[in-house]
């Protein structure tokens, strides 16, 4: 069956952002039958989407993401039919804005539409009115006594969220980040008196919830919705779920497209509420929403609950799916991008898939930055993503944040993690990474975790 775009062959492609999230869509487009030009605009120079921007014809250009101006400036003069922005910076910024005004079509919503990431409060708000069942009790406060209040309502389970985006680090949770309901007032207390510009700062206080993370992102052009195959990331720095949260450490999905804690009710009522916030978000703002939308869920003992949305790809849950599409990704990302994506059907490899994050000794508080890595012969047993590293000649050096990911696929997650975990280990470097992502021992954990939640035990 011929499903070919007809606009999407030939394409030029404006990549913006230069992470392994975007080295991985790079590299989904390369792979792309329609053979797309891929250029990229970054805030730093990545030579894995810079080799891919070179052998397909396209430029790479490192300047300012997050100036809409700039942005369409590039976009102009690399002449491009379709835009995809990676990370959540420019989103909040209005560079999808600036982009569609001017006539491209962009993968990325609107400023306003991102909103549902780079507000918590206005997530919130909108969760409760469209999907009040999915939302934790919260409450929105804007002065230190609603605050208190609301803590002691809440008894020993809250969780403080600073409003804005904040790289995750925001987010301080009851017996994790805070140990006392004084220390959450004083957290409390710190981001009602920051000065971020805002004429009121708010912050967010919500019930905490108990099981177990999973994301479903959906890729939609505001009409269509395709759910991709659940992931499970690992925020922790350390093995067993220890030490501060990060960017995610690495992640892993099941052949069956499911995951081993998750039952097929999880899974419909995790799409649905994508969909009913998707429409939401079109309904509100008076045009579709168009990119991903990535629902953080939480299955607990009653359901599934939300954590958060996110308005794009996750990092490092893109790696895994964008290693296992099957479909034209140039087709893919137009087709969404332009409202056609009743089009084209869209399908992943059914295999399952572990992604390893190699990171600079002391990440995530102090990483050790510019030493030498050599990738050595990973990339026989996985794809190698490059994430924060620098070109010197021919010497690539580790930046501050993650540096490379291994994502291999395999028949059984088992499978998948042992190729992983070589390619991963034959990174070398001042690095380090999680060796439990996708070990049976954890699987296990977490099977029983939601087992013993459930009744099941
Ligand atoms: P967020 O930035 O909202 O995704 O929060 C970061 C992390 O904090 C999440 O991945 C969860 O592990 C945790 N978290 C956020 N909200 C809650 C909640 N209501 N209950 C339990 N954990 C939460
Ligand atoms: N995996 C976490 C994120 O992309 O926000």
């Amino acid at each position: 069956m011929s499903t070919k775009h007809p606009d999407a062959r030939n394409l030029r492609v404006l990549i913006i952002g230069s992470g392994a999230r975007e080295h991985a869509i790079a590299a989904a487009l390369q792979r792309s039958p329609s053979a797309p030009m891929v250029s990229c605009l970054g805030s730093s120079g990545n030579p894995g989407i810079m080799d891919i921007s070179l052998q397909t014809g396209g430029d790479y250009i490192i300047g300012s993401i997050t100036s809409p101006k700039e942005v369409l400036a590039i976009a102009r003069e690399t002449g491009i039919g379709l835009a995809v922005i990676g990370p959540e910076a420019p989103l909040e910024t209005g560079a999808a804005d600036r982009l569609r005004t001017a006539g491209i079509p962009v993968l990325g919503p609107d400023k306003a539409q991102a909103r549902i990431e780079t507000s918590k409060s206005y997530a919130r708000n909108l969760m409760q009115r469209v999907i009040p069942e999915a939302c934790p009790a919260y409450q929105v406060v804007t002065d230190i006594d609603a605050a208190a209040a609301f803590l002691a309502e809440l008894g020993d389970n809250f969780v403080v969220k600073a409003d804005g985006l904040t790289g995750g680090k925001g987010v301080k949770v009851s017996g994790d980040h805070l140990n006392s309901r004084q220390e959450a007032l004083a957290y409390c207390r710190e981001l009602l008196e920051a000065k971020n510009g805002l004429e009121k700062n708010t912050c967010v206080i919500e019930e905490r919830l108990d099981g177990e993370e999973f994301s479903l992102m959906t890729i939609t052009d505001g009409r269509t919705c395709r759910h991709m195959p659940p992931v499970q990331d690992h925020k922790r720095v350390f093995n067993g779920d220890l030490g501060p949260n990060t960017g995610g450490m690495g992640s892993y999905t099941d052949a069956d497209h499911s995951l081993p804690f998750l039952g097929k009710e999880d899974l419909l009522q995790a799409g649905r509420m994508n969909e009913l916030i998707i429409e939401a978000l079109g309904a509100e703002h008076g045009h579709p929403y168009r990119g991903i939308l990535y629902g953080g869920f939480m299955a607990c003992a009653q359901g599934v609950k939300v954590i958060e949305f996110n308005a794009r790809f996750g990092d490092p849950e893109a790696l895994n799916l964008l290693t296992l599409l099957e479909t034209d990704a140039a087709e893919l990302f137009f087709s969404a991008a332009s409202g056609t994506l009743d089009r084209i059907p869209v399908t992943f490899a059914r295999k399952a898939s572990v992604c390893k994050y190699a990171v600079p000794e002391g990440y995530p508080e102090s990483a050790v930055r510019g030493t030498e890595i050599e990738l050595g012969n990973a990339a026989e047993t996985a794809s190698i993503y490059l994430g924060s590293v620098d070109l010197r000649g021919t010497r690539l050096l580790a930046g501050g944040s993650r540096t490379a990911a291994a994502t291999a696929l395999g028949e059984s997650i088992e499978e998948a993690e042992r190729a992983a975990e070589t390619a991963v280990s034959a990174i070398s470097g001042q690095l380090f990474h999680r060796t439990d992502i996708g070990t049976l021992p954890l699987l296990e954990k977490r099977i029983a975790h939601m087992r013993r939640l459930r009744g099941e035990a």
